[in-house]
């Protein structure tokens, strides 16, 4: 078993378990809520990112706060980053992807991203319909702050190969100059 930040995770065979557990320090009847609508959002948004191309494994529903997902057999994106950076472009395509569908991921980091082969997007459990530019613009901003902190010396030449992948997205330019404004501003919402 695998214990994520909010979730745990079972491989089972070719599949993977996700299963929100209940959360002891919270109102037992807010506890269920929460549970429940983020199981619910999390697969209602990973299907519709599907729908537009976005990489993400196909994903079921098993019950009201647990679904199965198709297992990745490959490595978090940070592990591999380091050999290959050109993997970057591939990763900007599918944000662009998932930006033009309407959704962010909300908690973009070279963890939720995993490689095998190609590029896969996991962990959607923050991710929110919006298309509000300034949302999108937190989004990639802390993806950029996650390849400054884990790959200091390559981080120019990875958020290089970002941009040219997500400048596919028609709205890029706005969302990477809004980023700056926030990034300047230092607060994220
Ligand atoms: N589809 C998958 N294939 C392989 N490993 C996965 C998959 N989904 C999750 N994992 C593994 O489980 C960990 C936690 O899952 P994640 O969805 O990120 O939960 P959390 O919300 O708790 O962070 C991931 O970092 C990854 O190592
Ligand atoms: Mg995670």
């Amino acid at each position: 078993m695998i214990q994520g930040a909010e979730a745990e995770i079972t491989i089972q065979g070719e599949e993977v378990l996700k299963e929100r557990p209940e959360k002891k320090y919270r109102h037992e009847k807010l506890d269920t809520r929460i549970r429940e609508e983020r199981t619910s959002e999390e697969v209602k948004n990973i299907e519709k990112a599907r729908k537009h191309g976005v990489n993400i494994p196909e994903t079921e529903k098993t019950g009201k706060t647990s679904m199965k997902q198709d297992r990745v057999k490959g490595k978090p994106l940070k592990k591999i980053l380091p050999s290959e950076p050109e993997l970057m472009e591939e990763v900007g395509k599918n944000i662009g992807l998932l930006h033009g569908t309407g959704l962010v991921h909300g908690d973009l980091t070279t963890s939720n991203i995993m490689y095998d082969g190609e590029i896969w997007l996991i962990d959607l459990g923050l991710s929110e319909t919006t298309e509000r530019t300034e949302d999108q613009a937190v989004d990639i901003y802390l993806l950029k702050k996650t390849l400054e902190t884990s790959h200091p010396e390559q981080s120019t030449e990875l958020w290089e190969g970002f941009k040219q992948g997500y400048r596919d997205f028609d709205d890029s330019e706005e969302v990477l100059e809004t980023m700056e404004e926030v990034k300047r501003r230092g607060r994220y919402k």
